[in-house]
């Protein structure tokens, strides 16, 4: 606009048609959002038109341009299945219309988790880390969350204290410990003798990185390492409270 001019920016719910998206290869018809930005400036000659999402395209003078503004907002469009659309008249101005598909969900609401009050519980948790400071850690922070709290430093020992009948609520067990057993077959003899106790890994690998390395079946509970007394507290509670669903609806 050369330093005057009027810029109109105006936001609508926009509806592109299959008609529309029949001639546009990129739309798919649905409900958009739309942003369109007006100004009143020199327009844009089709053969420029043609070239103004390359990236780098620039027309303006060596140091002024950049000619990624325009690829970049593509760029963003495309990846969110979105459409941009560009009216142009020479010496009258441009409008831009960003068109983003439109989502019907409720916002997020950001919940402060520092003024939920951390929840506890007095069922019994058995503890398995072969690490003796994180072992003792959770132990005192279950302990200080109100639960019993039972503790081996591998998945043998583990085995024979639920083996002996000691009643478990919870069996929270690191995954990658020494030792003859597994904490995969742990959890299975355990399920096995106790079908209502719940089971919740922790492990410094991600979730992701240990499903996907075969160490842990998908839709197992997994709490990652290092967890914070908050974090610990909720998880503990989540999977306490599915195995109490579970034994009254049995999956
Ligand atoms: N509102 C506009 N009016 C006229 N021309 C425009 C407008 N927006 C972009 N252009 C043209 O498109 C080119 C590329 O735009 P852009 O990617 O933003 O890069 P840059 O502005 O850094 O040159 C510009 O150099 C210009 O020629
Ligand atoms: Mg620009």
């Amino acid at each position: 606009m050369d330093g005057y001019g009027r810029m109109t920016i105006e936001t609508a719910n926009a509806v592109l048609d299959d008609e529309y998206a029949r001639s546009h290869d990129d739309v798919r018809p649905g409900q958009y959002v739309l942003v369109a930005v007006t100004d009143t400036g020199s327009g844009i000659a089709p053969e420029v038109l043609e070239h103004v999402l390359e990236p780098f395209f620039s027309t303006k003078r060596e140091g002024k341009g950049s000619g990624l503004g325009l690829s970049m907002v593509y760029g963003f469009l495309k990846q969110s299945g979105g459409h941009l659309k560009i009216y142009s008249e020479v010496g009258h101005g441009t409008t831009m219309k960003i068109y983003m598909p439109r989502t019907m969900q409720v916002e997020d609401s950001l919940v402060d988790m520092t003024i939920v009050p951390t929840k506890g519980g007095t069922e019994t948790v058995l503890v398995v880390e072969d690490d003796d400071a994180v072992r003792e850690t959770s132990v005192a922070l279950l302990g200080d969350l109100g639960y019993r709290v039972l503790k081996a430093r591998d998945a043998q020992s583990a085995f024979t204290i639920i083996d002996s009948g000691v009643h478990v609520d919870l069996l929270f067990t690191d995954v990658v410990m020494p030792g003859p057993m597994r904490s995969t077959e742990l959890a299975r003899k355990a399920k096995a003798l106790f079908p209502g106790m719940a089971i919740l890994f922790t492990s410094g690998y991600t979730e992701n990185s240990i499903v996907h390395g075969g160490r842990l079946d998908a839709g197992v509970e997994l709490l990652s390492k290092p967890y914070t007394r908050e974090a610990l507290a909720r998880k503990v509670r989540h999977v306490l409270g599915n195995a109490a669903q579970h034994r009254i609806a049995p999956a």
